[in-house]
């Protein structure tokens, strides 16, 4: 029987969750793999504060050098959160030769060439599957499974709290603050929900799998990040009249030296496989050149589906004879040879509140027809108040700046732009 003993960084949620998986999980394992894991420190903040996990109290430290300076502890796994003392925490256990594995995909997006230089220089490993979408294995299968393909393209929702918000607006016609106040309620949002509602999440796990898609650093500086904030009831309405769904999408296209990475609110057909994936669960629907289209669906959050992809982490590396890292440059920024495109094709879904009067209609698709982008419907939604009528256009595709070009030149006076949604097919 093997042994290896592991220190932790943090016992929160997720914390918690690993530790209740290794211990309902310890005789399987010993049984399936001759392994045994042994948890020798955790470090928290506070020791005496109640857990969801039955960690002996004697374990728990609030002395960092307990774990990382314990030489009989030959891998640390992380999920304290944040970029920092997290990312400083993970270079101390790699340099004095422990592998890591972590949850924490601020510290990846944002760190990931100082950790695994730190890695390759030592020799170890360092695991970071559960950093993306939960217990979805998406960084195994683009690793190892898909290694011998060009992957061209990836849509992905790949946040939980968004995507029930956007759900239940989608199912019920709620309000965006009434859902969310409710998700907080129901643990499904944080007290302060800003890194998922604003986007940021989904733009840190982003740039993490589109670089092992592309085989290239897609820095988290290069995504466009737009949030579900400014959503309304109305427009998941007309976009549902429409065939559509609406869904905070992380989008990722690769096409010879062009990457475009972007994060936002789009409309999706209703037949799109990624418009069946509800509340809080997460999918990631993907392109390669041999594999053709597939989608990879599963819960992205929750102490035991994270503790799934941990835990498979902590096997993995405490088995594995080698540790592999990605091909890449691991540069903090961008290859030179490639181009970041933030004009990338679009279809646009706008909604406007336009003067109830003869001529507007011709006025909007001139100031469209300028920057060349053409209309596939327009359609009044609703009565006319205060000599003001709501209107929605749905364009063909067309390139994102002459989209913002067209709309900077709409006349206020006229016609004012209420929202403006992409869409993809
Ligand atoms: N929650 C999920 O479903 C989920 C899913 C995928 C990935 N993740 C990632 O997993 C990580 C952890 O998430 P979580 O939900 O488990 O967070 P959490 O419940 O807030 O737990 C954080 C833990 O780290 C400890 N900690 C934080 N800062 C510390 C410091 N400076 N020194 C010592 N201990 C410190 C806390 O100690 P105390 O307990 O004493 O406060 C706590 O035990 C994050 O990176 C998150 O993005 C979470």
């Amino acid at each position: 029987m093997k042994e290896v003993v592991i220190g932790f960084l943090g016992c929160g949620n997720v914390g918690g969750g690993v530790w209740n998986l290794l211990e309902g999980f310890s005789k399987d394992l010993e049984h399936r793999d001759s392994l045994k894991l042994r948890v020798k420190k955790v470090l928290v903040r506070d020791v005496n504060k109640a857990r969801s996990c039955a960690v002996p109290q004697e374990l728990l430290t609030t002395q960092v050098d307990e774990v990382i300076g314990d030489p009989e502890i030959s891998i640390v796994v992380e999920f304290m959160g944040g970029e920092q003392p997290a990312t400083e925490y993970m270079l101390r256990a790699l340099r004095s030769g422990k592998t890591v594995v972590t949850a924490n995909k601020v510290a990846v997006a944002l760190n990931w060439h100082r950790l695994q230089a730190a890695a390759q220089e030592r020799n170890v490993g360092l695991y970071y599957e559960a950093s993306v979408c939960g217990a979805i294995p998406i960084i195994e299968t683009l690793n190892h499974a898909l290694r011998a393909n060009r992957v061209y393209n990836l849509m992905g929702i790949i946040n939980g709290t968004t995507n029930y918000i956007l759900s239940r607006m989608y199912e019920r016609g709620e309000n965006y603050a009434d859902v969310l106040e409710d998700a907080k309620r129901l643990g499904l949002a944080e007290p302060n929900p800003a890194s998922d509602v604003e986007g940021y999440d989904a733009a840190y796990k982003l740039s993490i799998m589109a670089s092992l898609a592309f085989h290239a650093r897609v820095p988290f500086s290069k995504v466009y990040v737009e949030g579900i904030t400014h959503l309304t009831a109305m427009d998941i309405a007309c976009g549902k009249e429409m065939g559509y769904v609406l869904k905070l999408l992380a989008l990722g296209k690769r096409e010879d030296d062009t990457i475009e990475v972007r994060v936002h609110p789009t409309f999706i057909p209703e037949s799109h496989p990624l418009a069946q994936v509800n509340g809080s669960f997460n999918a990631v629907y993907l392109h390669g050149h041999a594999c053709k289209e597939m989608m990879l669906q599963g819960r992205g959050a929750g102490d035991m589906p994270t503790a799934s992809a941990v835990v498979g982490d902590i096997i993995h590396a405490a088995l594995a004879e080698v540790h592999v890292h990605p091909t890449f440059a691991n540069t903090p920024e961008a290859d030179p040879t490639l181009t970041f495109d933030d004009n990338w094709e679009s279809k646009y879904f706008i909604r406007l509140s336009a003067e109830d009067r003869p001529g507007v209609l011709e006025k909007i698709a001139g100031w469209l027809a300028k920057e060349n982008v053409s209309i596939a419907t327009m359609m009044q939604k609703g009565r006319v108040d205060q000599g003001r009528v709501p209107l929605i256009v749905v364009t063909h595709a067309a390139p994102e700046h002459a989209m913002q070009a067209a709309l900077a030149a709409f006349d206020a006076e006229i016609c004012t732009v209420e929202s403006m949604i992409r869409v993809e097919e």
